[in-house]
């Protein structure tokens, strides 16, 4: 039977490239999305991988979402919390909504979907969780206190379900992506992306294939020794 994978933010960005991965792996991938329809219908004619909407920052909606998910296509196996957004500004500007809605999406996602999943992975005794987090948690970024605390928590919260999935065969890795060329990333003021980009070492934007490319390594069958690791893929811009 094909492992089911389930991708939040699956059907665009770095989302995009993971799900068509880990279908091309031989997975019965299920991409899910929160806001953009048009992206979604899209990417499914396009791929044929099905999307599902829900809001990954509501508890309730994500359990119930993981339910129809698993009634269509089966347990899942596999889980690649990707769902990210940026509300960028200095502390000094940034309001208590842009607080919340980066920490609530970005990193409650990550327990939301986490407590619909892990424990069907804990009673069958194999599963594969990959933690998108970013330079940005790690090396920590001007504008982004929000984002930099969720990415932060993100590698934490990682380490620690590392450590209770271990003896169900559940492992629990983070990827941390440098500056991948997604809308995300063109988002940011040109001046200010010229400035980031120069400090590469590897002298571009990272593509999301290069970090799906990460992701099919963790989810494999023959990976599960790696578990609590954190797989840093930005073109050398922070060796950690
Ligand atoms: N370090 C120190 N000072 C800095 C700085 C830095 N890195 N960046 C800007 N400043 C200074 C500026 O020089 C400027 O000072 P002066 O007024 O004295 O010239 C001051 O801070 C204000 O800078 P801005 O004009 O940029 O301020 P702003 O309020 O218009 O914009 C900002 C602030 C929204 C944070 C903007 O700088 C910005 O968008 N920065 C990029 C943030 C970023 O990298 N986001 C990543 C998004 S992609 C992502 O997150 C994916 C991932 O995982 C990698």
């Amino acid at each position: 039977m094909a492992r089911v994978a389930i991708v939040t933010g699956g059907t665009r960005g770095i989302g995009e490239a993971i799900s068509l991965a880990l279908q091309a792996q031989g997975m019965t991938v299920v991409a899910n999305y929160a806001g953009n329809d048009e992206r979604a219908t899209a990417f499914t004619e396009r791929t044929g991988i099905r999307a599902f909407k829900w809001d990954v920052s509501d508890y309730d909606a994500t359990q119930a979402g993981v339910a129809l998910v698993e009634a269509a296509v089966g347990p899942v196996d596999v889980l690649v919390n990707n769902a990210g957004i940026t509300r960028d500004g200095t502390l000094q500007r940034m309001d208590e909504q842009a607080w919340k809605e980066v920490i609530d999406t970005n990193l409650g996602g990550c327990f939301t979907m986490a407590k619909a999943v892990f424990p069907g992975m804990r009673d069958r005794k194999w599963g594969r969780i990959v933690n998108i987090g970013s330079i940005n948690g790690q090396a920590g970024q001007y504008g982004q206190v929000n984002y930099a605390a969720a990415k932060s928590g993100i590698h934490g919260f990682t380490k620690a379900l590392a450590q209770e999935g271990a003896r169900f065969g559940v492992t629990v890795n983070a990827i941390a992506p440098g500056y991948i060329d997604t809308d995300m990333v063109a988002a940011v003021p040109g001046d200010v992306l010229e400035k980031i980009v120069a400090r590469i070492p590897v002298g571009r934007l990272g593509q999301a294939a290069e970090i799906a490319r990460g992701v099919a390594f963790l989810v494999a069958e023959d990976a599960g020794f790696v578990t609590g690791s954190t797989l840093s893929i930005n073109g050398g811009q922070h060796m950690y």
